[in-house]
């Protein structure tokens, strides 16, 4: 008989067959930027999660670094007023989140910076990309999507993210990018299903469309190989340096087989919103402990092969478990 409860006597042994960890650079930390002075808002559909102003979000910045996490993905929440059909605010050279890039690189200079590149926050009808009637039309966003991550390259991002779907967003980026010289590698949001999940970031973003959905560019779940597809035209053909699987819990068997097929490829895992509101109200309601909760999935989004995740979570994972 095989005695393999050898191997769970006590802590000290169970530690020691631990072989998956997780620490502090393993993590990418969301950060939501709103224009304003002295603004740290709650957003009610994710319970420790803030809205900052540029300044507060760079006090906040102080007690990341300390914790020991090295790299964060901003995200802009614009007023409605500043919507408009084509995203304008998405690309202006003086935007939301390139003032912010500019403002942590003065004082954070080797904070590692990423940007979400998408439309959807900043067009009036909240689709990710142009319309041509009200069908999102893929080829005439590419270059928008290409505009945008220039902007956030040349303002200091270490890693901009197009997260928008749009087939061709990956090479058009790296085409702008390379024209221009500049240094800023792609996080490629390469396999990202349509999820009842974003839900609570849509709040927080405001950012829900305003009709239909996102299926028409975001993936259908209930394909078995479509996500590997995706991953591999991003980082074969159009050139990211990292690539992602969206959302991450139900989505463990695709980190698995694209981690499997590209070792070296830094795969990048989002506990998005909803998992993460799931998890937390679960813990609040006294339905299980939400300590153990959020380590276990973290532990479980790493051991499907997952080298960096972003989560909500980040900075409490940290203070509770390795601080
Ligand atoms: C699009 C974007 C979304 C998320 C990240 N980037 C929303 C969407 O595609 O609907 C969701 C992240 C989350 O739910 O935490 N800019």
């Amino acid at each position: 008989m095989k005695r393999f409860r050898e191997y769970r006597t006590n802590q000290e042994v169970r530690d020691h067959y631990a072989d998956v960890k997780l620490s502090a650079e393993n993590f990418i930390y969301p950060y939501f930027v709103v224009e304003g002075n002295s603004l740290k808002e709650e957003i009610t559909t994710m319970p420790g999660v803030y809205r900052f102003s540029i300044d507060t979000l760079l006090a906040d910045l102080s007690e990341t670094k300390l914790l020991g996490i090295n790299k964060i993905i901003l995200f802009g929440v614009v007023d409605n007023a500043v919507k408009d059909e084509k995203g304008t605010a998405a690309y202006a050279p003086d935007s939301l989140i390139v003032r912010t890039i500019k403002a942590i690189k003065a004082v954070y200079p080797k904070l590692i910076v990423m940007t979400d590149v998408c439309l959807c926050e900043y067009t009036d009808h909240g689709h990710c990309g142009l319309l041509y009637g009200h069908e999102v039309d893929n080829d005439s966003t590419l270059s928008l999507l290409a505009e945008m991550a220039y902007q956030h390259a040349l303002a200091g991002a270490d890693f901009v993210a197009p997260s928008a779907m749009m087939d061709g967003q990956v090479e058009a980026i790296k085409y702008r990018l390379s024209l221009a010289g500049l240094p800023t590698k792609i996080l490629a949001y390469s396999a990202k299903y349509a999820s009842a999940f974003y839900g609570p970031f849509r709040e927080a973003a405001q950012s829900a469309p305003s009709f239909g959905d996102r299926k028409s560019y975001q993936m259908d779940f209930r394909t078995k190989n479509q996500g590997l597809e995706e991953i591999a035209v991003d980082v074969e053909e159009e050139g990211a340096d990292w690539t992602m699987v969206k959302p991450a819990m139900p989505y463990l068997d695709i980190i698995a087989r694209a981690t499997a097929k590209y070792p070296k490829v830094p795969m990048v895992a989002y506990q998005v919103s909803g998992e993460y509101a799931m998890l937390k109200n679960a813990g609040q309601a006294g339905l299980f402990n939400e300590k153990q909760a959020f380590f276990e999935s973290l532990i479980a989004i790493r051991r499907a092969g997952a080298n960096y995740i972003i989560t909500y979570y980040a900075k409490e994972f940290v203070k509770l478990w390795i601080a």
